[in-house]
């Protein structure tokens, strides 16, 4: 197995380590990498197949990474793991979910540790996305640089997580948490993603409306900076391209768009070409996501986990740093958030958590589907409640074999 410092991670002096006590070397921590068996809730053909491990996810990451099928193949990883809250997390039945105690530095190693083991499953255009909130997030930056390299940090995102809520305290309300996203490596796997543009946005960007059509577009120039000797360079319909520019397109490609009427020709005939709004893919996702707060009204669907995160959030994630049919690995994997993303955009999945209750979660995730948050009355289990309200969902590519 491969294993060390990636491409982008190599040293100079303008970098530089945190240190803190109880921090162990990268080797030793890779010397702990060895075949093991786990406690596996699904035994799949192959373990690149969707598999859900109970366990310890240290002991899980050293087998993972030494098993020479898996190392190196994950597309994508993302992690929600504790926020070093110092609090005991519980469903909404009351049932114990999982404790959240380790603080400071011992948090900070606790996922390095963690962190330089999931370096190892990624594939080399992998991308492994970090979710924390203030408390831990700088910290966890300069940990990442470390392991992943400055280089090939790629993005710092601020989600709003909540509605505001009604602060007394002398300070500004907290509706943000962050999503810290690295590559393992320069040819990282990336499909931009956009969001649909507002009536109000889209009619402001493109203002004007073609006659025959109804379409609505915006007019850019059709010639781009730079002199060119080859045919952008050349006289088009009597005219050449403005001093010390080309045409984007060959004369013969101008023709064919003229034709299909995308030209715009102006009252002193300029031509400028129009691009039209239902052909647009929206506006580019940018790092500040207000869309994707957690279950805030009574319609959400969810399975009353706790810290359970907002599934388009995750599948957002996921189309960006994956394609279909690509390995995802969540190690926090709580409610199945990640695993369920996954599973509905085509991609596999590998899900660790060590909590019984986050397993039982997932399981009933898979096999009943999540419900409507509703009006909250306890009940047994949470499964019970998606049964209640009629949700059951039939999803039997996972759990049928669970239950052989
Ligand atoms: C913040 S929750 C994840 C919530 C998840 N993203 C969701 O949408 O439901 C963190 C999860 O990490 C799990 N966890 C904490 N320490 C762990 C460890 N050492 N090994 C495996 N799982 C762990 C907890 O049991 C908990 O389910």
């Amino acid at each position: 197995m491969a294993v060390g410092v990636p491409a982008g991670a190599a040293r100079s002096n303008t970098e530089f380590e945190i240190s803190y006590k109880g921090k162990i070397s990268q080797a030793e921590i890779l010397s702990r990498v060895r075949p093991k068996s786990f406690r596996v809730l699904h035994q799949p053909d192959h373990p690149t197949d969707n598999t859900l491990y109970f366990g310890d996810n240290l002991d899980i990451l050293e087998g993972l990474a030494a098993d020479d099928r898996l190392a190196g193949q994950t597309q994508m990883i993302y992690i929600d793991p504790p926020y070093a809250t110092n609090s005991r997390f519980s469903n909404r039945n009351l049932e114990f979910a999982y404790e959240d105690t380790i603080d400071g530095a011992d948090f900070l190693e606790f996922l390095r540790q963690r962190l330089i083991l999931m370096r190892e499953l990624l594939s080399n255009d992998g991308a492994i996305y970090v979710h924390l909130d203030s408390k831990m997030i700088f910290e966890t930056k300069l940990i990442m640089d470390e392991i992943f390299g400055p280089k090939n940090f790629r993005s710092f995102i601020t989600r709003k997580k909540s509605n505001p809520k009604n602060f007394s305290k002398k300070q500004f309300g907290n509706v943000s948490d962050y999503l810290l996203f690295y590559s393992k490596s320069k040819s990282m796997k990336f499909n931009l993603q956009h969001t649909p543009w507002t009536e109000e946005a889209g009619n402001k960007e493109y203002p004007y409306i073609e006659e025959k059509t109804g379409r609505r577009f915006k007019k850019v120039p059709i010639h781009a900076p730079g002199v060119r000797n080859g045919a952008t360079g050349r006289e088009w319909r009597g005219m050449l391209p403005p001093p010390g520019k080309h045409w984007q397109y060959t004369p013969e490609r101008l023709d064919e768009m003229d034709a299909k009427g995308e030209i715009y020709w102006s009252p002193t005939g300029n031509p400028r070409r129009k691009i039209y709004l239902d052909s647009a893919p929206g506006v580019a996702m940018q790092n500040i996501w207000l869309e994707y707060k957690d279950a805030h009204n009574q319609n959400i669907k969810i399975t009353g986990y706790p810290t359970e995160k907002n599934l388009d959030l995750l599948k957002t994630v996921i189309r960006a740093s994956s394609d279909e049919g690509d390995l995802v690995l969540d190690a926090f994997a709580g409610s199945g958030t990640t695993l369920e993303a996954s599973a509905s955009l085509g991609r596999r999945w590998i899900g660790i958590d060590n909590s019984s209750l986050a397993i039982k979660t997932i399981e009933d995730r898979f096999e009943l589907g999540s419900a409507k948050m509703g009006d909250f009355r306890p009940k047994t289990a949470a499964a019970q409640t998606a049964l209640d309200l009629g949700e059951r969902r039939a999803k039997d590519f996972w759990i049928k074999e669970l239950s052989d």
